[in-house]
């Protein structure tokens, strides 16, 4: 079963890194059909610590080939500079390849997600600042600039007149911010040709030839269910497909070649930036999970707003994503509580739902409906089988998997590599 897309089950750092070791395939593609570097994940390797923003993980694995899909929004200032941290320290990128159709984060995206976000003051989204939402503006609008427009320096300033045009009326008329010059947009893209040459390709064909050779590939999503731009908490999300089927049309691998959907979930919940949260804490718990789950953003460094796990949330990325497997993560951050408490169904001015309001106005002040289950304090990062944990975290495990909508097939205790109880295979 080749093709295996991963995703994030609630608003994003569920860590699935997590879930790409729990696989334990011999991974010979892994795609980013998504997002921009408004992700951040860490990856340890050989006791190395690699904080990857735009770069997908499979950079790091030799005999692997990286691909960056034309769902990504990609700014080539991050790629090279990711790239040459990389290289330095002895990590050989030449394999990674970057498809002709995904668009590019010019600077003037980022100036223009900044001065919005500014312009938003309480209403904003609370984004990562890297011009992401500008950029997939520009797309939709149909005067975005993709990775191939770089080659053909006439096609490349006309887009770039064409992308600037309206921007710089109103970052000076609305924004009192300076115009941007086409001509140093122009240049600093020009300067990336040389090395984005070889990287370049037809990356659908690729991918596609690769699953009729019975070659394995892992799309792997940024950012989380919770954060898609249709399925998520709209708008209070980023500006891409995040769930499963965004591994299609961020890719041009088609819908029917995909076998296993893995979404990973953390044994709570988290969520940067703004938007609703129902099982939000705002006391010591919540303090004490962000601690204990070391719960800082990766990307911006910001502290994650923590609650406890929300399962309806986890039931709706399971229909959303057609999930077929769930790797739990970070159960041992709740190592430590008497009670755990579990969001099971919302209620909204005095009605029960078990699932997600229809309308956002009603998911703002929906409060949790919890059962209490038994916590446990014994230190949990050595297990390696269900029996292996204490009885009151086995239970806590059957208790998610029983109202979460799929099976759970791996287990996260602890933060390396190996620290991980797998229950089923995947692939
Ligand atoms: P943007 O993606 O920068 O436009 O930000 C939109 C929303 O998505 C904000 O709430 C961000 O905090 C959130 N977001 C973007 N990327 C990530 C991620 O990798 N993890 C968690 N949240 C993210």
């Amino acid at each position: 079963m080749p093709a295996i897309v991963l995703v994030g089950a609630q608003w994003g750092d569920e860590g699935k890194g997590k879930a790409t070791d729990a696989l334990g395939a011999q991974l010979d593609y892994v795609v980013k059909f998504n997002g921009g570097n408004n992700a951040g994940h860490t990856v340890v390797v050989g006791g190395e610590t690699y904080a990857l923003h735009l770069l997908p993980s499979g950079i790091l694995t030799p005999g692997c080939t990286p691909v960056i899909g034309n769902g990504v929004v990609v700014d080539l200032a991050v790629l090279f500079e990711e790239i040459d941290g990389l290289t330095a320290r002895g990590v050989d990128c030449s394999a990674l390849r970057v498809s002709a159709n995904a668009h590019v984060i010019a600077p003037y995206h980022r100036v223009v997600d900044k001065v919005t976000e500014r312009f938003l003051g309480k209403r904003r989204i609370g984004t990562t600042g890297r011009g992401i939402g500008p950029a997939y503006a520009d797309k939709i609008n149909r005067v975005g600039v993709r990775i191939q427009d770089v080659f053909d320096e006439g096609i490349l300033r006309q887009k770039v007149e064409g992308a600037l045009d309206q921007k710089n009326h109103l970052l000076a008329k609305v924004y009192n911010r300076r115009a941007i010059g086409v001509d140093e947009i122009v240049d600093e893209l020009l300067g990336y040709v040389d090395r984005l040459r070889p990287m370049v390709c037809d990356t659908g064909i690729e991918l596609v030839r690769g699953l009729d050779e019975g070659k394995t590939v892992l799309f792997e999503a940024g950012q989380a269910t919770m954060l898609d731009v249709d399925h998520g908490t709209y708008p209070f999300v980023t500006s891409s497909s995040a769930t499963a089927a965004g591994a299609c049309t961020g890719s041009g691998v088609p819908p029917n070649r995909i076998d296993t959907v893995i979404a990973v979930v953390k044994a709570y919940t988290t969520r940067v930036g703004e938007g609703p949260f129902p099982t939000e804490l705002h006391d010591e718990d919540g303090q004490r999970l962000r601690q204990q789950g070391a719960e800082f953003g990766t990307t911006t460094g910001r502290p994650r707003r923590c609650g406890w796990y929300d399962a309806p949330i986890a039931r709706y990325a399971a229909r959303v994503n057609g999930v077929t497997d769930f790797v739990l993560t970070k159960l041992d951050v709740l190592t430590g509580w008497d009670r755990i408490p579990v969001c099971v169904a919302y209620d909204v001015d005095g009605v029960r739902h078990d699932e997600i309001p229809m309308t956002q106005s009603d998911f703002h002040h929906a409060t949790p409906v919890y059962e209490h289950l038994d916590g446990w304090s014994e230190d949990i990062s050595g297990c390696r089988t269900l029996e292996e944990l204490p009885k009151a975290a086995q239970r806590y495990v059957q208790a998610l998997e029983d109202v979460s909508g799929a099976r759970i097939s791996a287990v996260g205790v602890g933060p390396s590599r190996d620290d991980l109880i797998v229950l089923h295979d995947m692939v």
